[in-house]
């Protein structure tokens, strides 16, 4: 690639997507970064406010399902290399409305790939098409086994998220195979940080502790998740971009495996002591209830691949990465309020419509 590279990222917008592009606009401004998104409930360009003057970055308002909309905005900007997040990524939407997660992450990454494949036209020199995707797309492991995810583990997803995104894995490898187009993809572990939506886990106990309103724990809170601070992953992303190999799968996560009940614990534990309330009063919040239909046991990634290949590991500790969560949300409750209230949808209008 040229060292000026013009890049799509798309769902820039989001939890994970703010804090890439917040990362690439500030580290690389010889880049042209362009934020392709849709503005969904999930798309809030507050979360960009910082940095949405900068001279190299950009935002369009685009819906990846509109197959003709992208593609004439590829073949216009010729971009060198897209960054593809946008998605529908919350496992209970996915449960009551399976539909748009299809639209979305199946065919809208389908979408993307023709595009590309498309204005490229087989001159892949310099060009790469980066697939962001999950661990959940090689399903359950079982609780107290040894076992990890891996680069080589078979793809098994079980809800209609994970099943979803492993379709695009698939799409996207097939566009490899078959076009030659030059593709890596990387599988992430659960996210945490600031700018998430306020319906993970995380944020909404965050926002449900502050309000003191119930800590709705799924079946019995023992399904593990395996946390990474979100900057990781962030900085995860731009390793494999600029470093990683055409082709290649990077498995990524935190080594930091925690049992819903002990995370919320801890939660509950830190916002006692930062909101300087009695010790336990926020573990009396918690409430048990039906568990989630089809509900995964386990996820842990083994990441020594992406370790070893690329020198990326980790850079902050659980504990201190959940501290400074709950600072960022403790210190930006006018963001927590406005995404609760829906006056964040505003934000576009506001700022945006009339440029
Ligand atoms: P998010 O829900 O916070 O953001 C998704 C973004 O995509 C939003 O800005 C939304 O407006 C945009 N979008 C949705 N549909 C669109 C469409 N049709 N056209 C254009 N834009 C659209 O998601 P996130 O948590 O930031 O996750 C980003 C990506 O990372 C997803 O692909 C997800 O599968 C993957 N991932 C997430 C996690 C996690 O813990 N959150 C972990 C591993 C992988
Ligand atoms: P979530 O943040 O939705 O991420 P994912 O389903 O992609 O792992 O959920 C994390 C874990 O927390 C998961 O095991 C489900 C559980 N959970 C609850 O117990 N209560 C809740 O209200 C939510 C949103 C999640």
């Amino acid at each position: 690639m040229s060292d000026r590279k013009k890049i799509i990222v798309t769902g820039g917008a989001g939890f994970i997507g703010s804090h890439l592009v917040r990362l690439m606009v500030n580290k690389y401004p010889h880049y042209e970064i362009i934020n392709l998104d849709k503005l969904t409930y999930a798309g809030n360009l507050a979360n960009l406010q910082d940095i949405e003057s900068s001279t190299n970055y950009r935002f369009v308002k685009k819906d990846i399902v509109d197959f003709e909309d992208i593609k004439s905005f590829f073949l216009e900007e010729q971009p060198d290399g897209i960054i593809h997040l946008a998605a529908e990524s919350h496992v209970d939407r996915s449960i009551t409305d399976p539909l748009s997660f299809i639209n979305t992450n199946l065919v809208g990454t389908a979408n993307l790939l023709l595009a590309a494949r498309d204005c490229w036209k087989e001159d892949y020199k310099g060009k790469l098409f980066y697939h962001v995707s999950t661990d959940e797309v090689f399903g359950s492991l079982d609780l107290g086994e040894e076992t990890f995810f891996d680069e080589q583990t078979a793809y098994d997803p079980k809800s209609p998220y994970s099943a979803s995104k492993a379709g695009s894995d698939h799409l996207v490898r097939a566009f490899h195979h078959t076009y030659g187009l030059p593709i890596v993809i990387s599988n992430c572990s659960n996210n945490y940080g600031a700018y998430q939506f306020p319906e993970k886990l995380i944020p909404l106990f965050i926002n449900n502790i502050l309000q003191e309103k119930p800590l709705p724990v799924y079946g019995e809170g023992i399904n593990v998740r395996d946390w990474l601070y979100v900057e990781d992953h962030a900085s995860a992303i731009d390793t494999i971009f600029h470093k990683g190999t055409n082709g290649k799968t990077y498995a990524i996560g935190g080594h930091n495996e925690w049992r819903n009940i002990d995370l919320i614990k801890l939660l509950c534990e830190l916002m006692d002591e930062k909101l300087e309330r009695a010790p336990k009063s926020s573990e009396q919040l918690i409430t048990y209830v039906t568990d989630r239909a089809g509900h995964d046991m386990r996820y842990a990634i083994d990441a020594s691949f992406i370790e070893k290949e690329l020198r990326w590991k980790p850079s902050i500790q659980f504990r201190e990465g959940l501290s400074k969560t709950i600072d960022w949300y403790l210190s930006n409750k006018e963001w927590l309020a406005s995404v609760t209230s829906g006056a964040y949808m505003k934000y576009y209008e506001d700022h945006y419509a009339n440029r």
